[in-house]
């Protein structure tokens, strides 16, 4: 798909998108159809074991992008950009180019950078806003947009990042009656993470939602798989007959 058949989704089907960060997983998210990608800087938290995105690179976008992009090369991939690679113009073409040039489709910027994305947008870059939980600023993971004067703020960034020519706007961790208002007054579709069922459409992190860990979860997660689960006990199986000798056995040895 393109931006504008994403576009054209908006009102008619509901849009899914999960996050990648390796060339398997995107195979499988291209072959279930899944229409769009984010190789998103939680890459800092889930993959590379930082506390938060602030740590990840654009070097640690490219190559991940890449790798999503050998896997999928017919999905449509966001590409996020990193905390600090677009604090002004030069630095956000500069380096939504080196996302583009790895295989995203689109980029993600948080809050609203709405002069620096317009600009953005019309040199034909195609770009997703994300407003609400900003988890490269946030201080804390709460629910944002709660007090009506924050509401209003993040209602207003909306239309402006609307104004600018977002094709999308991720909105994180709001209340669903302002998800449901800002999704019915913007022309780009909106998608939620924690921002109830009015979206036009939903991201969830991978690892979040294949019960990568156990333990406490966001209220908005829902595990659909426990790997968690599944990976512990094939590895405690293959532990066990390592050491009792029973593999390999004779049909997983060279004659
Ligand atoms: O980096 C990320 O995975 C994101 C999602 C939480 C939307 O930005």
């Amino acid at each position: 798909m393109n931006t504008e058949e994403i576009k054209a989704l908006k009102g008619k089907r509901k849009i899914s998108m999960l996050t990648a960060y390796d060339y398997q997983t995107a195979k499988i998210l291209e072959a279930a159809e899944i229409e769009m990608i984010l190789v998103g800087d939680s890459l800092g938290n889930v993959i590379l074991g930082y506390e938060g995105t602030k740590q990840v690179t654009i070097n640690d976008m490219v190559r991940h992008v890449e790798a999503v992009a050998r896997g999928a090369p017919h999905t449509y991939i966001v590409g996020d950009m990193p905390i600090d690679t677009y604090n002004n113009f030069e630095d956000a073409l500069k380096n939504s180019k080196k996302l583009i040039n790895a295989g995203a489709t689109a980029v993600k910027l948080e809050g609203n950078k709405a002069a620096i994305i317009k600009r953005l947008v019309d040199l034909g870059i195609p770009v997703e806003g994300h407003l609400g939980l900003l988890p490269q600023t946030a201080i804390d993971m709460k629910v944002k947009g709660k007090e009506q004067s924050e509401a209003e703020r993040i209602y207003n960034d909306a239309l402006e990042l609307d104004a600018a020519g977002v094709f999308s706007i991720v909105l994180e961790c709001i209340p669903l009656k302002l998800a449901t208002r800002i999704t019915e007054n913007v022309k780009a579709v909106t998608i939620g993470i924690g921002a109830g069922p009015f979206c036009d459409g939903q991201v969830l992190v991978i690892n979040d939602m294949l019960g990568m860990q156990r333990g406490s979860k966001p209220k908005h997660v829902k595990r659909y798989a426990d790997l968690y689960g599944v990976i512990s006990e094939a590895v405690h199986n293959y532990i066990h007959e390592v050491r009792d000798g029973s593999f390999p056995d004779d049909e997983h040895s060279f004659h």
